[in-house]
């Protein structure tokens, strides 16, 4: 099917009762890349884990549909079995589920009883990722995160996204903790992916993983909204300028800074 279109409309999220995303609006078509840029603590992990469904976040307004269908409306497997990846900021580590295992039950777990991918196919296709991405293939035995260093993780993370191929990827600082080398090969790796039936939201507070991807799109998000959209040239003045010319083109008081990157 091409052309995915993620759309999100007025999205109000609330953690505990306050509220955190207040009235964002943003569309990713198919074959876009979309990065979302802001400072710490102005919601942009927020907004990633509500679009897909962690139970912490309340979403007390608005919309977001993927192709007409609406997501809110879905279970947490159902979303990525329409096509919906989060590469999170903080990957969790499961101890006795190898990485391997995991890959394989969620390729699975998106296809059809009847219709797995087989051992042979899926062994093939996961030692060429690795490969790609430059991962020892001694990791597919390793638990799933567990004692990876954080460019691991980071790395492991687009080796789930090439594996499960989905429609619309959100990467939640996929670029944090990367040296030189595996920025190269992680930004190697969602290029990749680049179709028309592939849409990606890059989350991400330095412009520098913007040098090897080209976002069609740069949004500013800041107070829980997006307060300014533009192309990839947005990104390099954020690097060279800050936030502040923006807080006062918008008149914005200075932003209560969270202690989470
Ligand atoms: N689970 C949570 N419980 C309470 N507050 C949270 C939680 N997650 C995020 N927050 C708060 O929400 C705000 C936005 O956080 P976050 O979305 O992580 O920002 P960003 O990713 O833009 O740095 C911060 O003030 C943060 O402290
Ligand atoms: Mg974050």
């Amino acid at each position: 099917m091409a052309g995915s279109t993620l759309k999100i409309q007025n999205l109000h999220v609330e953690i505990d009762g306050s509220e955190i995303i207040n009235g964002l609006d943003l569309e990713i078509n198919g074959g876009e890349i979309h990065a979302i840029m802001g400072p710490n603590g102005t919601g942009k992990s927020t907004l990633a884990s509500a679009i897909m469904g962690h139970p912490r976040y309340d979403i007390t307004e608005g919309s977001v549909h993927l192709d007409g269908k609406d997501v809110l409306e879905m279970e947490v497997d159902e979303r990525a079995h329409a096509g919906m990846f989060l590469a999170m900021q903080y990957p969790s580590e499961i101890s006795g589920v190898t990485n391997s295992d995991f890959m394989r039950s969620a390729i699975n777990s998106s296809r059809e009883e009847g219709d797995e991918i087989s051992l042979m196919k899926f062994i093939k296709k996961m030692d060429g990722k690795m490969d790609e991405l430059e991962i020892d293939q001694s990791f597919s035995q390793r638990y799933l995160n567990e004692g990876f260093s954080g460019g691991e993780k980071k790395r492991n993370e687009i080796l789930q996204l090439l594996m499960l191929e989905p429609r619309i990827a959100i990467l939640d600082e996929i670029d944090s903790g990367l040296d030189i080398d595996a920025l190269k090969v992680v930004s190697k790796g969602i290029n990749s992916m680049k179709s028309p039936d592939f849409g990606c939201l890059i989350i991400t507070h330095y412009q520098r993983l913007l040098n090897y991807i080209t976002p069609d799109k740069v949004h500013v998000m800041m107070q829980g909204r997006v307060v300014k959209s533009g192309g990839a040239e947005l990104a390099q003045r954020l690097e060279e300028e800050g936030y502040d010319w923006i807080k006062e083109e918008l008149g914005i008081e200075d932003e209560k800074v969270g202690e989470q990157a």
